[in-house]
């Protein structure tokens, strides 16, 4: 099974501000269909807290900082993102939240699939069961 992992994103660095950029060139492991952020989390809050089947995401903290924990129904890491220039790669499959969100925190996820209410798993045990059915 493919594991979650940080990938660097190119920097061009410049004196009037620095700039980085995501296209299809490889650099995200899927051709990105679909982008949505999550912005004005109250403190405490925590957002995800589900797996997707089918749907891949790539997740950057454009501004701020948050905790991403996955969690793949044996072990649970916990990635921590704070600077534009890393995205956190989760392949499908995946149980994933979100938390820690600093004060306007900013988190852009670049998916690899429509939006479908279908592809989610939102019961912990239900995605236990899941995993165990993959095997
Ligand atoms: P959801 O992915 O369920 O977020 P969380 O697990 O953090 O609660 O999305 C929250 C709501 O937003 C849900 O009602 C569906 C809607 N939504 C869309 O309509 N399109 C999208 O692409 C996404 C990601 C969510």
């Amino acid at each position: 099974m493919e594991k979650a992992r940080i990938i660097e994103i190119p920097r061009i660095v410049d004196e009037r501000g620095n700039l980085s950029v995501v296209e299809e060139d490889g650099l995200v492991p899927f051709k990105i269909k679909r982008s949505y952020w999550i912005y004005d989390v109250p403190g405490g809050e925590h957002r995800g807290g589900h797996a997707y089947k089918e749907n891949c995401e790539f997740i950057i903290a454009l501004s701020g900082s948050f905790d991403i924990v996955i969690d793949d129904g044996n072990e649970r890491n916990v990635f921590s993102l704070n600077r534009s220039y890393y995205g956190l790669y989760v392949p499908h499959g995946l149980w994933r939240e979100m938390e820690n969100f600093s004060t306007n925190s900013l988190a852009l996820i670049l998916s690899s699939t429509d939006y479908d209410v279908n592809d989610y798993i939102r019961n912990y045990n239900e995605y236990l069961a899941y995993k165990k059915n993959e095997e």
